[in-house]
């Protein structure tokens, strides 16, 4: 009997950032058109589906996840008209879907604060009618999580001031939600990416926080048991639709087997796991993570992120673009689903100059400047040209790109073989072909030196080196085996910061990869 694996049990699934990512109508924000417009690009990227991150309706606050209605196309990046005709050609391009559903909490412009906000409806919320703040909360971007309105009551928000929790305790939000997962799934959707999906219940007492940090076990504000229900019931929804729909948890634990128990059978799919994002470049962290994920309950569907909408873009973050490749190798190797983050292909570096004038993210504004926030990840794209707005507008981008990209462009990648674009075409293209053909568990190869990792999953083999200087790591008779290099090799040695995929049984002996066969 064969097994079914479904589509995104080993996917590499892109990101889409719809506000930076491509704008057809020259307000200097991406929109459904501009994205649909570069879908062949994505195709021949090679990924297999598309994370794109929210496009509703909404006042931006945080980004789009600030809700106003769960059911509608914000004007600045289209209509729903728009979505239909980007999900067909998607599907077109034999790429899937998955769309972002911020259950956690509204914006303050959904309909339902606003009624609260006349006194209605505020069992929908989490309302306190207290003389001092109710507990000692703070929000994850800074500052008490709990606002008074004029009346006197207090409303929680674990993050900004417009972005109200919901009180998942009324069933009425309960059924809400499921009728917006149908509503996009009726759509065609191939899945969700679910914000703050530990967050939905809080502690029912509220209680104080005390010493504890937010993702802590035992924490009042997160992952506590009440949500588990919540997916079962979706899972029962997504079940019912044919086509492998799926569902990927934002969930935050300290504690791993915290983070096991949204996987269960019967609920989630996936939950991301962030650890190689937290990593250093540093090669006993990155198998020490690896480890840990592969040996941990998450391991039935193991997910792999470097880079997000969230964090500094890799590059930066190991001061390096060379490593930045290398790490893609090293992650692609890897069994499970690897999601990439827009830009990442061009090899884009946080851009950490904004002008103050210029940031958005409610980050940067609730700790008052102390910490920049997201925007520099967010920057939109440089798609050709050599000088912004580099063909992702003809207008203002809505965050100006360092005019440095110029060499960075799509364009300009696609006419030269040894750029980053290419080389994550070929990597991927690469992954793709051996795909359902890897055992699952890697096997490390010991004996070279510490500051070099090397791993074999059947007929691949991956070796990193992550220190500075070029070390030995395979013999002259075996370079010609050499699939894939995330850099030009030294002669026989892998350069610092360089990886290598080898295919075909390779012949391993201590410090060398002596000899494989194609
Ligand atoms: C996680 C999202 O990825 C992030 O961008 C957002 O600010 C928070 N959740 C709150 O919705």
């Amino acid at each position: 009997m064969t097994t079914h694996t479904p589509w995104w049990r080993d996917a590499v699934i892109y990101e889409v950032y719809p506000r930076s990512f491509a704008d057809s109508d020259g307000d200097g924000e991406g929109d459904l058109e501009g994205l649909r417009s570069h879908l062949p690009y994505l195709r021949d990227l090679g990924v297999d589906a598309l994370w794109l991150s929210p496009f509703y309706r909404s006042p931006l606050a945080d980004g789009g996840y600030d809700v106003a209605d769960y059911r509608d196309v914000d004007p600045r990046f289209g209509t729903l008209a728009d979505f239909d005709r980007l999900i067909a050609e998607v599907h077109g391009h034999g790429m899937r879907l998955v769309v972002d559903i911020v259950p956690n909490h509204t914006s303050s412009a959904h309909p339902w604060f606003q009624e609260a906000l006349t006194g209605v409806g505020r069992d929908r919320y989490i309302f306190r009618n207290d003389t001092g703040i109710p507990n000692d909360w703070q929000s994850n971007f800074g500052g008490p999580a709990w606002t008074r309105l004029p009346d006197g009551e207090w409303y929680l928000h674990l993050y900004t001031p417009a972005q109200p929790d919901l009180n998942w305790r009324n069933p009425e939000i309960r059924k809400e939600f499921e009728d917006i997962v149908r509503f996009w799934l009726d759509r065609g959707v191939d899945g969700f990416r679910i914000d703050v999906a530990a967050g939905l219940f809080k502690d029912e007492h509220l209680s104080d926080i005390g010493d504890l940090t937010p993702h802590a076990a035992g924490s009042p504000m997160y992952d506590r048991p009440e949500v588990h229900d919540v997916y079962r019931d979706w899972r029962l929804i997504l079940d019912s639709y044919p086509g492998d729909r799926m569902a990927v948890g934002e969930v935050w634990t300290e504690a791993p087997d915290d983070l096991a128990r949204y996987v269960r059978p019967d609920e989630l799919h996936q939950v991301f796991r962030f650890d190689l994002q937290k990593a250093p470049w540093s090669a006993a962290e990155f198998r020490r993570v690896v480890e840990e994920s592969l040996g941990s309950a998450t391991a039935a569907a193991p997910t792999w992120v470097l880079s997000s909408h969230d964090s500094v873009r890799h590059v930066t973050r190991y001061s390096s673009l060379d490593r930045a490749r290398a790490a893609l190798l090293f992650m692609l190797a890897l069994p499970g689903s690897a999601y990439l983050y827009q830009g990442e292909e061009l090899g884009l570096a946080e851009v950490t100059d904004l002008p103050d004038e210029v940031r958005q993210d409610p980050i940067w504004f609730q700790t008052h400047g102390a910490q920049p926030g997201r925007d520099g990840c967010r920057v939109p794209l440089p798609w050709s040209g050599t000088e912004p707005p580099f063909g992702f507008s003809t207008g203002e981008p809505w965050l100006p790109q360092p005019r440095s990209w110029a060499a960075q462009t799509a364009a300009a990648q696609l006419g030269d073989p040894t750029s980053t674009l290419k080389f994550y075409r070929q990597a991927l293209a690469l992954r793709r072909t051996l795909r359902g053909t890897l055992p699952e568990q890697p096997e490390w190869l010991d004996g070279f030196p510490p500051e070099v990792l090397a791993f074999r999953r059947g007929s691949l083999t991956c070796v990193t080196n992550f220190g500075d200087v070029p070390v030995s790591v395979f013999t002259s008779s075996s370079t010609g085996t050499v699939a894939l290099a995330s850099g030009p090799l030294d002669g026989d040695r892998l350069p610092g910061g360089a990886a290598v995929w080898l295919t075909g049984e390779c012949l391993l002996s201590p410090r060398a990869v002596r000899r494989c066969v194609p």
